[in-house]
């Protein structure tokens, strides 16, 4: 029995691929490249270049390989660009989903987990944020990833099909043994563009309005390890093979800090004072978004290994060196 992991060749997809490895479980990772990288996926997992969207390659997969679980990661993911080009995202990520969902449906496949994002709530009301809180996203991005969702809940009402949709908040830093990280050209990221400043690389670091509601006038997030995210995938994948009813999860660590605190904590861990700018606030963001995890803990057995701002710079920081040096392009 193998694991299907769409978008296996990119940033979570990778670090997914990883802790399956590590866990035992045999793996076959569809990535169409666009975004991702040939040289992310391991030479134990089996790598099929190809669309989510294609039917027929889907089914050659399930022909060829006994996939008992899919992992769907592949998808675009950039909140501007979303609102300027919505039908991208509703065929990457709705119209796609759709094929995949229909195809693990046709196969027999019981077992779903979905990437979510904490986009699907728009800009929430309480802080922690629940997973019973409205729903509301603010681009095209949120409401593709949402419509995945609610596709997921109709399906598995009317077929045998089981899924997790994990809502993921910040997710940030790299494999802490450096076989994978955030290798995407141009990311957005704080943490991402932050050690590219301390290293260098950026002349400074915009910081994206000060003037919010939160106690230093900075947006507030909550800041997930890449390694405890795909863990977290792997305790799902647990539930729903003990029969764990199909449901929605938040995936952070329920903290919360602010841009001049990350910006603080990623000089002190580089030794870097690298030039900070303060400029007006970005579109679309919220001022404050923390998860409330009470759920993923009551139902799963996940324990986070890296719960730590600095260590989450730390790794960031290595895979960048570790890129700029030419270990990976
Ligand atoms: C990220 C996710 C989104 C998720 C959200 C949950 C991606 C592409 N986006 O968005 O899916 O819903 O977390 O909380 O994965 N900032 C700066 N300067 C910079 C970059 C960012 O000040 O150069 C600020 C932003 O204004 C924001 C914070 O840092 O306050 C985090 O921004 P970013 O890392 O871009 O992630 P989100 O926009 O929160």
């Amino acid at each position: 029995m193998a694991l299907l992991i769409t978008g296996g060749a990119g940033y979570i997809g990778s670090h997914m691929m990883w802790a399956a490895l590590d866990a035992g479980r045999s793996v076959v990772v569809l990535d169409n490249l666009s975004t991702g990288r040939r040289d992310a996926v391991a030479d134990a997992a089996t790598f099929i270049e190809g669309d989510v969207g294609d039917a027929a390659l889907l089914d050659r997969i399930f022909n060829d390989h006994d996939i008992d679980a899919i992992l769907h990661f592949a998808g675009s993911i950039i909140v501007p660009e979303s609102v300027e080009n919505p039908l991208l995202y509703y065929r990457n990520n709705t119209g796609n989903s759709r094929t995949l969902i229909e195809a693990a449906v046709r196969r027999a496949v019981p077992h779903f987990i979905f990437s979510s994002t904490a986009a699907v709530y728009g800009d929430p009301e309480v802080i922690p944020v629940a997973e019973d809180a409205p729903l509301g996203p603010l681009s095209p991005y949120g409401t593709s990833k949402l419509m995945t969702e609610l596709m997921l809940q109709d399906t598995s009402a009317a077929h045998p099909l089981r899924f997790a949709a994990l809502r993921y908040f910040n997710v940030a830093g790299a494999d802490p043994d450096g076989r994978a990280g955030q290798a995407t050209p141009n990311a957005t990221h704080l943490i991402k563009v932050a050690c590219q400043a301390a290293l260098g690389q950026r002349d400074h670091l915009a910081v994206f309005g000060d003037d919010y509601d939160t106690p230093d006038g900075t947006g507030v997030r909550d800041y997930i390890h890449v390694s405890d995210l795909a863990d977290a995938h792997m305790a799902a994948l647990a539930y729903l093979e003990a029969g764990g009813a199909s449901d929605v999860f938040n995936c952070g660590y329920g903290t919360g800090y602010s841009v001049m605190e990350v910006i603080a904590a990623v000089k002190d861990v580089s030794g870097v004072d690298f030039p900070v700018k303060v400029m007006p606030r970005r579109a679309g963001d919220s001022p404050k978004v923390v998860a409330k995890v009470d759920k993923l803990h009551a139902h799963m057995d996940w324990t986070p290994r890296h719960a730590d701002l600095r260590h989450i710079i730390r790794t960031a920081l290595a895979f960048e060196q570790q890129l700029n040096t030419g270990g990976r392009t």
